[in-house]
């Protein structure tokens, strides 16, 4: 799953025009095999609802075994740079908060807060990331378009996600996000409903993050032109590279 159709363009050519495609509460859910593989891709818009919404249905009406969610993200912690990658650990609903009746972050009635993603899968995502990064991103990505961003060594990262219904453009909601939760790596919009859905059904799911931006003014800027010119490539890339080596 992804937010934006240039996450999952590379993967739709690659299924090919005999992917099956079934159209689903205005999603269309594109059924198929990718690198041997037997899949399901889709577009799944932007935000929480619509990231829950698809992954119920990935879940119920077509029997996933293992979600994965590819997306771009606000660096937030010291370090988490744009070209970076992140895998999430576990994720956090930043904007989630019935005080006085529950904890802040607190999901209610499921009693936690933090939502894991899952290890085996991780481990395998983390390789395949750390590969892409040392070996093929450079071919994809040609050096001045990497220096246009600042890309130098892009780094790998592992740990806590936070997701919210609201984009990050302004250092002080960042501070914001950051004091509430000061483990957090990057911020985006959809990764902790996916692993909710994901607990809650008890299916393996992971969450990839590459940086688009520092969450901060420049953010929206930043966020549109990466996308445009490189969010793709490393979307492929790992994504990619994680089918063909990931086996439930
Ligand atoms: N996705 C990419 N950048 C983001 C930001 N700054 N806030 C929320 N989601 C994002």
């Amino acid at each position: 799953m992804a937010a934006l159709h240039d996450e999952i363009a590379g993967l739709l050519a690659h299924m090919g025009p005999d992917a099956a495609c079934r159209r689903i509460g205005m999603r269309d859910y594109y059924v198929g095999e990718l690198y041997g593989q037997p899949c399901v891709v889709v577009l799944a818009r932007i935000g929480k609802v619509a990231a829950a919404a698809t992954a119920v249905t990935l879940i119920r009406d077509f029997d996933v075994r293992a979600l994965l969610f590819t997306g771009l993200a606000g660096g937030i912690a010291p370090g988490v740079r744009v070209g970076d990658v992140v895998i999430a650990d576990a994720l956090v609903h930043h904007d989630l908060d019935a005080r006085p009746l529950f904890p802040q972050y607190e999901v209610p009635l499921l009693a936690v807060s933090l939502l894991p993603t899952d290890a085996r899968m991780n481990g395998v995502l983390a390789q395949c990331a750390a590969d892409y990064l040392a070996l093929a991103l450079a071919r994809d990505v040609d050096a001045a378009t990497r220096d246009l961003f600042a890309i130098g060594a892009p780094m790998l990262h592992r740990g806590l996600v936070a997701s919210g219904d609201r984009f990050v453009g302004d250092a002080d909601t960042a501070a914001t996000v950051h004091a509430g939760l000061p483990d957090t790596l990057c911020v985006e919009m959809e990764g902790a409903a996916v692993a909710q859905v994901c607990h809650e059904y008890q299916v393996p799911c992971a969450v990839m993050r590459t940086i688009s931006d520092r969450a901060d003014a420049a953010a929206p800027v930043d966020f549109a032109a990466f996308l445009n010119h490189i969010a793709s490539h490393y979307s492929s890339g790992i994504v990619s590279r994680f089918i063909e080596a990931y086996t439930d």
